[in-house]
């Protein structure tokens, strides 16, 4: 028997609706390292070919996307490694880019090598040891209706040094995840799953919710009450030894969800793709986030349902070390998902 009735998280969450359009109204300020760019002065971003200072690395204010959305982008990491640093699967990244690029009917300007190599570019020109790397495609001002056909397609590549994105406590300790009444919908899929930038008003607006209501994350659900994701990252549950996590829908194919997913069947542990519900956290031994700014994120609680023990839990632990070894070069395995940025 459960603890508690099996529809408590969802009513809960119900209840807690109008308490969120409170939490809505309330400012909020960003407090976590993620929130602050802080470049150095002579920082410079890779724009259509070209390195830019930073601070001149702007827009028109009528760029058709700022509008409409209709921007494409990627977010990469590159740890360091003792070869200096390495960017993780930086060709599956810019294969997705251009996938969701061809989901917005955009052709981007430059060959998948050149933005590789842009990519590595970015971290060397501005003497990165560590960075995340985010690079976008956007289409420009030259129009305004909602046909973007003629306009220039822009494409830009910053890095910087960013810390862990939900905290170092959060990596050790585990998160408190709240249950999003934002819903993720399925129905246009692979548009929707795609990483699109007027798809993030969602995950924008879920993770203000959560934080401005004391959580750490949000998880987001789709219409018929099936977990989706997180607003930045996929979802995993341990249970029984093995691996669960939501079959794709509207959620984003994740790199680093298959890349746990390849790592836990080499370590034994079954993963199993399915459809899953709230409830399924309330019997699940652990929980975790993956993505390429949480990376391997502990879930300690979601909503009031303490998950497991309340800490990070074994094979979390241990597929959270294979990770990080792996994507510091640190194991003998897996070495060409890197790619190192020195020459
Ligand atoms: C909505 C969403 N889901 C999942 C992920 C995790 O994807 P990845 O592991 O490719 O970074 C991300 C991050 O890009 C995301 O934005």
């Amino acid at each position: 028997m459960l603890d508690f009735p099996i529809p408590r998280i969802i009513a809960a969450n119900l209840k807690r609706r109008s308490r969120l359009r409170r939490t809505l109204l309330t400012p909020h300020f960003p407090d976590t390292p993620m929130s602050t760019l802080a470049p150095h002065s002579d920082a410079v971003i890779w724009m259509n070919g070209q390195m830019v200072p930073w601070a001149d690395a702007t827009i028109h204010v009528l760029t058709h996307s700022l509008h409409y959305g209709s921007g494409v982008f990627e977010g990469l990491r590159a740890f360091a490694t003792d070869d200096g640093p390495a960017i993780f699967r930086l060709e599956e990244h810019t294969d997705r880019l251009f996938d969701s690029a061809a989901c917005v009917d955009m052709t981007i300007p430059f060959s998948r090598d050149e933005i590789n190599e842009a990519c590595r570019e970015i971290v060397r020109v501005n003497r990165l040891k560590t960075a995340y790397i985010r690079p976008i495609c956007f289409y420009g001002p030259e129009g305004l209706g909602l046909h973007a056909k003629g306009l220039r397609v822009h494409t830009a590549i910053a890095a910087w040094e960013w810390g862990v994105y939900l905290g170092d406590e959060g990596l050790e300790q585990g998160i408190h995840v709240f249950v999003s009444s934002i819903i993720r919908d399925r129905v246009n899929a692979p548009l929707t799953s795609s990483k699109i930038c007027g798809n993030y008003v969602y995950s924008a607006v879920a993770t203000a919710q959560a934080k401005n209501a004391g959580y750490d994350e949000a998880l987001l659900l789709e219409a018929d009450g099936r977990i989706s994701e997180g607003s930045g990252e996929n979802l995993f549950l341990v249970r029984n030894g093995m691996l669960e996590t939501p079959e794709l829908g509207s959620a984003l194919d994740g790199i680093t969800r298959g890349t746990i997913m390849e790592m836990a069947q080499e370590e034994g542990i079954e993963v199993r793709e399915t459809r899953l519900m709230p409830e399924d956290l309330m019997n699940c031994d652990e929980a975790f986030f993956t993505g390429t700014a949480a990376e391997v994120t502990p879930i300690r609680q979601v909503d009031e349902q303490i998950i497991g023990d309340g800490r990070r839990g074994p094979i979390t632990t241990q597929l959270q070390r294979r990770y990080q070894d792996i994507v510091s070069g640190r194991s003998d395995t897996h070495r060409h998902w890197l790619t190192y940025t020195r020459p």
